[in-house]
């Protein structure tokens, strides 16, 4: 087992697709993590089944805290949760964590990975972005924050959707440090 400890946060910007994904692969890499923790605000669940058609988040082996659980360990920097990806990350989501606004799980996590100099990645998705949209997110890079669009790749020639939308996710696993193996760029298509 790794000793990594990760916040997943699925918020309800369009793109459920990539937290399936994510959680998908986060699966298949669970003897490199110690602990996954995941929060979904309402509208990432409305969302969800409206783009997926599905519930499928509730098959997974991980624990789920309660939007306003504040008890939940990675509310606390004392609990070393590493690194937190949120994924997709809406806009609104995003202002309130540029502006300190701690106000339900997620945002107090994502303020307490600023705070404690740890790995905080945004999967933001919207487009097109307005200047209030670019200012939260050049505030929350200065703050240590790594703003990674769900912008897919097309040069390892993907031919589904979820293959799209794979490209996005292999980058976050590698912000998050994840040994995941995937298309690299001068290296033949897997
Ligand atoms: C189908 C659907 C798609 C949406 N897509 C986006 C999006 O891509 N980006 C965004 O910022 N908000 C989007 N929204 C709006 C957010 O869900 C809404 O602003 C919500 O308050 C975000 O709150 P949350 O971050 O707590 O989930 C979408 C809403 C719906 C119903």
């Amino acid at each position: 087992m790794g000793n990594k400890k990760i916040v997943v946060a699925i918020t309800g910007a369009s793109g459920s697709i990539y937290a399936k994904i994510l959680l998908q692969k986060l699966d298949n890499l669970k003897d490199q993590i110690k602990e996954v923790g995941i929060v979904m605000s309402d509208n990432a669940k409305d969302v969800w089944k409206f783009e997926l058609e599905d519930e499928t988040y509730k098959n997974f082996d991980f624990k789920f805290y309660d939007k306003n659980d504040f008890m939940a360990p990675f509310a606390s920097g004392s609990a070393k949760f590493d690194t937190m990806i949120i994924i997709p990350c809406s806009m609104g989501t995003m202002g309130r964590i540029a502006t300190g606004i701690s106000n339900d799980l997620t945002t107090r996590a994502a303020d307490v990975i600023l705070k404690e100099r740890r790995k905080l990645i945004l999967v933001a998705r919207d487009t097109p972005f307005s200047l209030i949209h670019i200012n939260n997110m050049k505030t929350i890079t200065e703050a240590g924050g790594i703003i990674c669009p769900a912008v897919p790749s097309f040069y390892n020639k993907p031919k589904t959707i979820e293959e799209v939308a794979e490209t996005v996710v292999n980058r976050v696993l590698d912000l998050a440090g994840l040994d995941n193996p995937s298309y690299r760029w001068g290296e033949s298509k897997p």
